[in-house]
């Protein structure tokens, strides 16, 4: 019987060094992908292409004192594709999908509800290997074929509408300036999943509010920095508490009461022949709200530094909106919007010429592997019309590749067409913010002027 993830996935010890010889011993100083602080100034793009070039496949070890094992990175777009393609070699249950998992003794991370939700984080699709995934993830397929998504991007459209309204009357408050993030680009992920969930209306002001929470706190944690206040841990708590009873809740709700969305599918649900027990309905209704919602976030974020950073292709697109969807894959590539994805070996291995042993870990840096100058011709460059651009991996590959990249895509399309259409002018003024982590690109505000 397969046991909750979260009671086989223990924290590492530190102090593990590879059981083979290091092949590129010389990596690049200048950057450490471990520390998510630095990742405030974005992803290091040109750290990459050095890494890449020095050491395709590095060694890195946490500092003294951080009970972590130490991992491979991968940076070059084949090895990376390689080992995303073979769930066979490359476990996602036996590690999971993060870094690593840290024994941490603080008080907070010992509160019932923050047990249950880094519990929830790892008992679901995303984390697991056959056996258990592929019958699991074909449960979802109903709410990610073509059909479905051609049906919800009306009312993505005019959701997309309603935010740009509201965008250009606060813009006008402010001389014309907005951030793009908080009035557009986080409210419009939130909305289409909801919406593909079933949550009613009146409930989803409480998740844009959870996933504040759940951010925010996050962040807090990741930065050494910042100082978390008593105030605003009980306040953690309570959402999170308030988070997982409405999840029970609702779930119970579609068991007796079903409706045709995807929170009754995930309710009804069956893992390993079996209803699913109460900790992988956390982690599977959540998987949904979490790799939908900041990815296509930072997808929409992303994608309008691009367009001002490379006007040309603006222009191209303003006049002719037909080239929309040659423009996603290429915006996609290049901000690869979610960073990493983790696996464990599961028997010897060799990447670029370096041997990998059973039981280490992977790390797939897919921003290093959509620029590699390999694969993609001057890699750095926006161009809508590249020829491979679909090529790209910011969606992974394999059968985990990303079950809603045709729901992003068609939010990017949706957002795209009708921002430039009415917006023509509209551009980045050049001020961004990066939250820390080096999980996804976060991109937590980013000021346009519209016109
Ligand atoms: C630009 C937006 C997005 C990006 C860049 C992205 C990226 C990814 C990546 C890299 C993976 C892991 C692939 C792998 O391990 O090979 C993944 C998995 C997944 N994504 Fe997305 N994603 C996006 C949007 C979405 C949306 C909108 C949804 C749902 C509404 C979604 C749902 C999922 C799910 C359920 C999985 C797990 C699939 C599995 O384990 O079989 N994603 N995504």
């Amino acid at each position: 019987m397969l046991k909750p993830l979260s009671e086989t996935i223990r924290p590492e010890k530190g102090g593990y060094k590879p059981a083979y010889g290091i092949k590129y011993p010389n990596k690049p100083g200048g950057f450490d992908l471990s520390d998510m602080v630095q990742f405030k100034q974005g992803q290091p793009y040109d750290y990459f292409h050095k890494l890449r070039k020095a050491a395709p496949v590095s060694w890195w070890e946490l500092p003294e004192g951080v009970e972590m094992a130490g991992y491979w990175s991968l940076t070059r777009y084949e090895d990376v594709k390689a080992c995303d393609s073979d769930a066979k070699r490359f476990s996602s249950q036996k590690g999971g999908i993060l870094m690593g998992y840290m024994e941490d003794e603080n008080f907070v991370s010992n509160l019932r509800p923050v047990k249950r939700l880094s519990a929830a984080s790892l008992n679901s699709m995303i984390n697991l290997d056959q056996p258990f995934h592929i019958p699991l993830r074909m449960e979802h397929r109903p709410f990610f074929t073509p059909d479905f998504v051609k049906k919800l991007r009306g009312s993505v459209e005019a959701e997309v509408d309603r935010l740009l309204d509201k965008m250009e009357a606060i813009a006008k408050t402010q001389n014309g300036y907005v951030d793009m993030v908080p009035h557009f680009s986080e409210r419009l992920p939130l909305f289409t999943v909801c919406e593909m969930l079933g949550v009613d209306q009146k409930d989803r002001p409480k998740i844009v509010r959870w996933m504040h929470y759940l951010e925010l706190a996050g962040y807090i944690l990741a930065d050494p920095e910042s100082s978390v206040s008593p105030l605003f841990v009980g306040k953690f708590l309570w959402n999170v508490r308030q988070m997982f009873r409405f999840g029970e809740k609702i779930l119970q709700e579609r068991r007796d009461n079903p409706r045709d969305d995807l929170l009754t599918l995930i309710a009804n649900a069956k893992l390993d022949g079996k209803p699913m027990e109460q900790n992988y309905l956390d982690g599977s209704w959540l998987l949904i709200v979490f790799a939908g919602n900041d990815t296509t976030r930072n997808s929409l974020s992303g994608t309008m530094k691009l367009l001002t950073q490379f006007p040309d292709q603006k222009r191209m697109l303003t006049e002719d909106p037909a080239l929309m969807p040659k423009m996603t894959p290429e915006a996609l590539r290049l901000v690869s919007p979610v960073m990493y994805m983790r696996r464990t070996a599961l028997e010897d291995a060799e990447f670029s010429e370096q041997k990998i042993a059973k039981g280490e870990k992977i790390v797939m840096w897919y921003g290093a592997a959509n620029r590699d100058p390999e694969i993609f011709a001057d890699p750095d460059r926006m161009d809508i019309h590249r020829n491979n651009a679909a090529d790209h991996l910011a969606f992974g590959t394999g059968p985990h590749v990303c079950l809603g990249q045709r729901i992003a895509i068609m939010q990017l399309e949706a957002a795209y067409a009708r921002i430039l259409a009415r917006f023509p002018k509209i551009r980045w003024t050049g001020r961004v913010n990066h939250a820390p982590s080096n999980f996804v690109h976060a991109i937590s505000s980013l000021t346009v002027k519209l016109h």
